[in-house]
C-alpha cells in the first residue's frame, strides 16, 4: 500500500506558471515550470492581463503532467499548498482556484502559502542546508527584506526597502543600459567586464536594517543623461559595487547583533554570481555556513512552495486561500 508522502505545489504569483511534488525533506519527486517570458517579453515587463490567462492555459496541463510521475495517481498526495501572495492578483486566484478544484476532487487539505516563505525554504530542496538561527537576505524581483529566523516559521524582519527592490532596481539600470529582458543576468554579465570607477551612493548604508534604492537608480540615470558615451560595463560595475556594498554592510550589522549559524540569501537576485561570491566571503569571515538554493530554486518555482507547505501542515497553520497581493513574510 502507498502512504501519502507527498505534497502538490502550484505556484502562479507572477510570470512562471510551476507545479511540484515534494517530500517532507525536502525531496523533490517533480518539478514543472512553464516561463511566460516570451509572451511579455516585448512589453518590458509583466503584463498582468496575459500572465492570468497564459497561467490558465498552462495549468492544468502542467498538474497533469508532474502527476504523470506517481502513476497519475493522487494517492500519495497528502495535501496540497498554493501560493496566495504576495503577487499579481489574477495570476494569483488561477493557481488558488485549481488547488481548491483538486482538494474537492482528491479529497486532500488545501493550503494557501505566502510565496515568502517558499524562498525562505528553497534553500533546503533536494538537500537540507539551513541550520537555525540564522539570518535570512530574501533579494527578488518585488522584496528585500533582512530577517533574523530562530526556525523555520519563527521568523523576526530586521528591515526591508522603502523604494524598489534591489531586483527591480537591477532590472531598471539594465534597462536604461538598453540590455534586455531579463536584466539582472545581463546586468551581471557587463559589469564583469568593466570597473568601478563612478562612485555612486550607498543609501542607507549607515542606518540600521531598513534599504533604499531608488536614489542610486536615479544617480546612473544622471550619469548616463549627462555623459551618453559613458563605457557602459564600467556603469554596469559601479551599479553593482554599490548595491554590493549597501548588502554586505547590512549583513555584517545584523550578524554582529544576531547570533546565527547560518546565513540564507534567497530570491532571483541570489542567482547572481556577485551576490553569491560577497555572500561566501561574509561566511568566511564570520564562520557562518552559508546557504544558498541551487540556482534552479533561486526563482520562482512550486517545489519550494511545496516545501513550505509541510510546514503549514505540521504547524497547525490556517488553511486560508485568499488570495492576497501585498502579503507580508510574517502572515502564514
Ligand atoms: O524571485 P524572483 O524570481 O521573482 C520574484 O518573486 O520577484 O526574482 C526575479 C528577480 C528579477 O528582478 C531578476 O532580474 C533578478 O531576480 N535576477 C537577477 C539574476 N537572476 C535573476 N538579478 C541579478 N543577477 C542575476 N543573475
Ligand atoms: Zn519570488
Amino acid at each position: 500500500m502507498s502512504t501519502a508522502d507527498l505534497i502538490l505545489g502550484i505556484e502562479t504569483s507572477c510570470d512562471d506558471t510551476s507545479v511540484a511534488l515534494v517530500g517532507r525533506d525536502g525531496q523533490v519527486v517533480a518539478c514543472e515550470t512553464v516561463s511566460q517570458f516570451d509572451i511579455h517579453a516585448e512589453f518590458g515587463g509583466v503584463f498582468p492581463e496575459l500572465a492570468s490567462r497564459a497561467h490558465l492555459e498552462a495549468i492544468l496541463p502542467t498538474v497533469h503532467k508532474v502527476m504523470a510521475a506517481v502513476g497519475s495517481d493522487p494517492a500519495r498526495i497528502r495535501a496540497i499548498g498554493v501560493t496566495r501572495g504576495p503577487g499579481l492578483i489574477g495570476s494569483l486566484i488561477v493557481g488558488v482556484n485549481t488547488a481548491q478544484a483538486l482538494g474537492i476532487a482528491w479529497d486532500r487539505p488545501v493550503y494557501g502559502v505566502n510565496h515568502l516563505r517558499g524562498h525562505l525554504r528553497s534553500p533546503d530542496l533536494d538537500v537540507r542546508r539551513i541550520t537555525y538561527p540564522a539570518l535570512l537576505l530574501l533579494v527578488s524581483g518585488g522584496h528585500t527584506l533582512l530577517c533574523h529566523l530562530q526556525s523555520a516559521v519563527d521568523v523576526t524582519v530586521l528591515g526591508t526597502t522603502r523604494d524598489d527592490s534591489v531586483g527591480e532596481t537591477y532590472d531598471k539600470v539594465a534597462r536604461m543600459l538598453d540590455l534586455g529582458m531579463p536584466g539582472g543576468p545581463a546586468l551581471d554579465r557587463l559589469a564583469v567586464q568593466g570597473q568601478p570607477v563612478h562612485r555612486f551612493p550607498r543609501p542607507m548604508i549607515r542606518d540600521g536594517y531598513e534599504f533604499s534604492f531608488s536614489g542610486l537608480k536615479s544617480s546612473v540615470a544622471r550619469l548616463l543623461e549627462k555623459d551618453p558615451g559613458v563605457d557602459r560595463a564600467d556603469v554596469a560595475a559601479s551599479f553593482v559595487a554599490a548595491c554590493l556594498d549597501v548588502l554586505g554592510a547590512k549583513v555584517r550589522r545584523a550578524i554582529a547583533e544576531y547570533p546565527s549559524g547560518s546565513l540564507v540569501v534567497v530570491g532571483g537576485v541570489a542567482a547572481s554570481p556577485q551576490i553569491r561570491a560577497l555572500v561566501e566571503g561574509i561566511c568566511a569571515e564570520n564562520a557562518l555556513i552559508p546557504c544558498l538554493p541551487p540556482l534552479k530554486w533561486a526563482t520562482d518555482n512550486a517545489a519550494m512552495i511545496a516545501l513550505a507547505t509541510w510546514d503549514y501542515l505540521e504547524n497547525d497553520a490556517p488553511k486560508d486561500l485568499r488570495t492576497t497581493p501585498s502579503l507580508s513574510l510574517a502572515a502564514w
